[in-house]
């Protein structure tokens, strides 16, 4: 069990801001005259993801609704006239691995057996190269805000800015156009998928490319690549927020139970009769054909997918509703927590800490609250007033501190 350090009650919770653009940028410009005594050609950024709903969704063809975090990553590039790459990042030493700067070429760039930080930046060269892009290799040093291990997935961020870098880089254009960052999406999404080899469904790397400020986007993977359809997020006008806890638990076997997730669900699919189970969680006997499922652990897994995918439509409906706007957004809240009950319960990908976070964030009165992302570890969402958030934030961390957890962090998006 962890040492508990001695709770104060009153000392301040700990936030994570994001930097204002300007900063990140002379953070990531700094870092490369730092590290290669020259100045960029640009500094090209990209954000991270929250995950409004929709959990677990994407590979299986259902919709997700995410969107971008203030945090970004910062990448100052400039290309050089042989095919060498290297790249910098600042957080590279708090990660296990390689730090300093990496450096190889793009020509010896290959899936197999390159692990590490740089591996997404890399893999996304790797990526382009293999859809038919081509240009000179790059040297590049990145900057972060978006929190390491927080499952705000600054990896596909990672993804996202090299290929944003590259496409102004190799002169491709085709980050001024919503077909262009899409065909960039799917780039990055290979890197993710092909390269770094963990089966993920692409819903990070959509997110990070094609949404923008103050809006929430829904991703319909029932095709590929996945349209979007984009919702004005309302929160910030009605004094709404979202805070997000980082829980201190961060499991290293994420991936593996992410790949026996999508075993499992794809088994769940083929008892239905269905490539994915997405396909047929709309129709209006999906739940009746899912408790037919023997296997305990594949019908929870699948009716997992059949409610979120419900939770997702009624999210929508809410958010394109004109009713008052306080039945809405208690109706949106109920879905968030009914959301972690399926999470916790049926798709069995919570934490305890993550399921501590979400209890006090009820009892302190939040509207919603539910864990995000792949699950074992990693952050909660809540919605708050934003004159509540900071009270939110201590309620959360006294109820971990009680339960022997290690401090959360909060960040608000
Ligand atoms: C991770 C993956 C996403 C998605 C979520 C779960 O964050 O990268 O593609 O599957 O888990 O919703």
């Amino acid at each position: 069990m962890k040492p508990v350090t001695a709770f104060e009650p009153h000392a301040s919770v700990a936030w994570m801001p994001s930097w204002p653009r300007g900063q990140g940028e002379l953070q990531a410009r700094e870092l490369f005259g730092r590290t290669f005594g020259a100045e960029p050609d640009g500094v090209w950024s990209a954000p991270g993801r929250v995950i409004i709903i929709g959990e677990h969704l994407d590979y299986n063809a259902g919709r997700t609704m995410s969107a971008a975090t203030p945090h970004r990553t910062f990448l100052a590039a400039r290309p050089r006239s042989d095919s060498r790459i290297r790249i910098v990042f600042d957080q590279a030493t708090a990660l296990p691995g390689t730090d300093g700067v990496w450096e190889g070429d793009l020509d010896d760039l290959a899936p197999e057996g390159l692990s590490g930080w740089h591996a997404y930046a890399t893999g996304t060269l790797w990526a382009l190269r293999e859809r038919g892009y081509d240009g000179p290799g790059l040297d590049m040093a990145a900057a972060t805000c978006i929190p390491v291990g927080a499952g705000l997935s600054g990896w596909g961020a990672m993804e996202a800015v090299t290929v944003l870098a590259a496409d102004a880089l190799w002169g491709l254009s085709l980050g001024g156009t919503e077909a262009g960052r899409l065909e960039l999406a799917e780039v990055a999404y290979e890197a993710q998928n092909r390269y770094i080899g963990t089966p993920f469904g692409g819903l990070d790397q959509h997110t990070s490319l094609r949404c923008r400020d103050g809006e929430a986007i829904t991703l319909s993977f029932a095709e590929l690549p996945p349209p979007a359809t984009r919702y004005a997020l309302p929160f910030r006008e009605y004094g709404l927020t979202l805070l997000i806890t980082r829980t201190a638990h961060h499991s290293p076997l994420v991936d593996d139970q992410f790949i026996m997730r999508s075993r499992e669900c794809a088994a769940a699919a083929r008892l239905l009769g269905v490539d994915f189970v997405g396909r047929m969680a709309e129709e209006s006997d999906a739940l009746e054909r899912v408790d037919g499922i023997e296997d305990g652990d594949l019908r929870r897994r699948a009716r997992h997918i059949v409610t979120e995918l419900r939770r997702v439509r009624a999210m929508e409906a809410e958010l394109a509703s004109t009713a008052p706007a306080h039945d809405r957004f208690t109706e949106i809240g109920r879905l968030m927590y009914r959301s972690h009950a399926s999470l916790e319960l049926d798709f069995e990908v919570s934490s305890p800490a993550q399921n501590r976070a979400v209890d006090a964030a009820y009892r302190a009165g939040a509207l919603g609250s539910r864990m995000f992302g792949a699950g074992l570890g990693g952050s909660t969402i809540t919605l708050v007033r934003r004159t509540d958030a900071e009270r939110t934030a201590h309620r959360i961390r006294e109820a971990l501190h009680e339960a022997g957890d290690a401090d959360p962090e909060f960040l608000l998006v």
